[in-house]
């Protein structure tokens, strides 16, 4: 396949970015998207250019570092899939594909299309976590969960902190990221010690990082590769609306 791509090129956080083009060549409908991009790269090393810097890790939908808009959507045209797992096969011979990084005031360009997270990691650490004595594992069967709870746990508990529901959010709001984080521990014993304390401080955090609110736009949901669905973001309020009666306020 042949390609023209125009690729969000910027030297660093406070350099003006642009949209550079460039010719892919040599494509395989086999590739995945970071392939295709390596492709890329290696042309431009060989002719003793600077490469395109985008992230990576793991390349099969884990770990969340990749982090690419493709053609105006977080992830690329493939619903429930990250970029790592989008393949050349989905585009045409000839296709023309713009490449941003995730777009968002609380994630600052640090080159091309690789953007700081480290607002997520604020979030968790505000409280996404939980307490526990430490010492031997207990039985699997000494704390009973329903099959139902544990399954709607498991599904909040998916998210791979990618940051694509900010990227897609008008407001830029990181609702559907913390909704995860906080019905995952919701539902379970074991998140009930911090549970109202876990809802307000990481909504504070959220806020304090620049991230907007929530508007109901469902585009959130719509981008995420691990298919968090939005009625998280009801729980979230509600635990919060809760915490907060419970505190006086
Ligand atoms: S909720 Fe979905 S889109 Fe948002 S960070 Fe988690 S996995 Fe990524
Ligand atoms: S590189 Fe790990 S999810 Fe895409």
């Amino acid at each position: 396949m042949k390609l023209n791509l125009k690729i969000w090129r910027q030297a660093g956080p406070d350099a003006a970015g642009r949209l550079e083009d460039y010719a892919g060549h040599d494509i395989s409908p086999d590739m995945s998207f970071l392939e295709m991009l390596d492709v890329v790269n290696e042309g431009l090393v060989r002719q003793g250019k600077d490469a395109i810097a985008f992230d990576s890790d793991c390349r099969e939908g884990i770990c969340g570092m990749c982090s690419l808009v493709v053609n105006g959507v977080p992830h690329g045209p493939d619903r429930g899939t990250t970029v790592c797992q989008l393949h050349m096969r989905r585009f045409k011979d000839g296709d023309t594909i713009t490449i941003e990084p995730w777009r968002a005031k609380a994630f600052p360009v640090v080159k091309d299309l690789v953007v700081d997270r480290s607002a997520l990691d604020r979030i968790i650490a505000a409280g996404g976590y939980v307490s526990v004595n430490a010492g031997g594992a207990p039985d699997g069967n000494a704390l009973l969960i329903s099959k139902e709870t544990s399954e709607l746990a498991m599904d909040s508990a998916a998210c791979i902190g990618c940051g694509a529901c900010v990227a897609a959010c008008k407001n830029a709001s990181a609702h559907l990221f913390m909704s995860a984080k906080i019905s995952h521990l919701a539902l379970l014993p074991q998140g009930q010690v911090e549970r109202a304390r876990r809802v307000v401080t990481m909504i504070d955090q959220a806020d304090a990082d620049g991230f907007g609110s929530c508007s109901n736009e469902g585009e959130c949901e719509a981008v995420c590769p691990k298919e968090i669905p939005i009625s998280n973001i009801a729980r979230m309020t509600r635990e919060y609306m809760k915490a907060l009666f419970a505190a006086g306020k």
